[in-house]
């Protein structure tokens, strides 16, 4: 249950580190956008520079990577003037919270993080200290605005399990009820979308294999050729999910047609049940293309108008700020900073 003291608010983030796929829009970006319309909740939508630095990034692309994922943000439904929209680096009340969390993670805590060990591999002496301290930040992205509520992808659940660990231990440490345990929103049918050529793998930017995902930017022709050539098996869909229990290309792309359909995933079977992934995968191609080509088309077109988004962005940070300033202000007055 979610913290009932607290406003019911949205927070998430998205790295602008280039290459928005499929799973970032099915597992984040489309759940932002029925948040937002939802209604019920203030919802606030952020491009994490400073996360994505914690691994090299070009300056150049990462400028035009930020304002790209701020074009796909509008694109594929957020309106910037229902939901807060900035990137991080406009709010240094993220960066300060983060230091403040720095003093109250553990080193242990850090250290077991799934993410870590993946990215920082075999070659952790050589890892930046901002990719360990990462979560650190993540949660203070979260707790700065007081969110109550974080929609995110399976990938992130650890990562939220250590926000609630943060919160709880700055508040216990204090002697404070100050920071709400935000729940993570881990819903629908792809919170963890596989890349199109192992059905084992998560999608990932990172996928060396170009064909192993679908990019936000690819147009209607790439979009179906990718369907069509994805990886699947001889048999025909069955009736009942159990029965792809073992079948994990197949089940990704039951799952992507129900997200993309907003349909359940025992409904896809109802409709497609005794065919072949021939035929399963124009109707899957078809629907793709519907959903996905036009958001595509929008990003590019937002694209041109530079000035626009940049202004969007500063509005956003401005309206970010406003909120986050005064969390802040407590934070430091709870720790013990004189402020004069
Ligand atoms: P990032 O930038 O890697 O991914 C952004 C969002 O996309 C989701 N996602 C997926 N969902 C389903 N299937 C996939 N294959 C897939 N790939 C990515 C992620 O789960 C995520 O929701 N640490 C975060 C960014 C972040 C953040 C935050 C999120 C920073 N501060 C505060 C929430 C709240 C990250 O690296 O996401």
């Amino acid at each position: 249950m979610a913290d009932t003291k607290f406003t019911p608010r949205v927070f998430s983030g998205i790295q602008p580190s280039g290459g928005l796929t499929l799973g970032n829009y099915l597992g984040a970006m489309k759940r932002f956008v029925d948040m937002q319309n939802a209604g019920g909740f203030e919802t606030i939508y952020c491009m994490v520079d400073l996360h994505a630095i914690t691994v090299w990034q070009n300056p150049n692309d990462l400028k035009k990577n930020t304002r790209e994922l701020c074009a796909g943000f509008i694109a594929a439904g957020i309106d910037p003037e229902k939901s807060i929209l900035f990137n991080q680096s406009q709010v240094p009340e993220h960066a300060q919270l983060g230091w403040l969390f720095n003093c109250v993670a553990r080193m242990g805590w850090m250290g077991r993080m799934t993410q870590w060990k993946d990215k920082a591999g075999k070659n952790a002496e050589n890892a930046s200290l901002g990719l360990f301290a990462y979560p650190a930040l993540m949660a203070a992205d979260i707790l700065v605005y007081h969110a109550t509520h974080v929609p995110v992808g399976e990938d992130q659940k650890q990562h939220l399990e250590l926000t609630r660990d943060i919160a709880a231990k700055f508040n216990h440490d204090f002697g404070v009820e100050f920071f709400p345990i935000a729940e993570p929103v881990i819903e629908g049918a792809a919170t963890r979308v596989m890349s199109l050529k192992d059905g084992t793998k998560k999608m990932s930017k990172s996928d060396p294999a170009e064909a192993s995902r679908i990019n936000m930017t690819d147009d209607a022709d790439a979009i179906s050729k990718k369907i069509r050539k994805a990886k699947t098996d001889p048999d025909p869909l069955p009736d009942s999910l159990t029965e792809l229990d073992t079948r994990p290309e197949a089940r990704n792309l039951v799952n992507i047609y129900a997200a993309l359909a907003e349909i359940t995933p025992q409904a896809v079977l109802d409709q497609h049940q005794g065919a072949l992934f021939g035929h399963f995968k124009m109707a899957l191609s078809d629907l793709a293309v519907a959903k996905l080509a036009p958001i595509s088309t929008e990003m590019a077109r937002l694209m041109q108008d530079q000035a626009e988004i940049d202004r969007i962005l500063g509005r956003g940070a401005e309206r970010a700020r406003a909120l986050a300033t005064p969390i802040l202000a407590q934070a430091y007055d709870i720790v013990g900073m004189v402020r004069s």
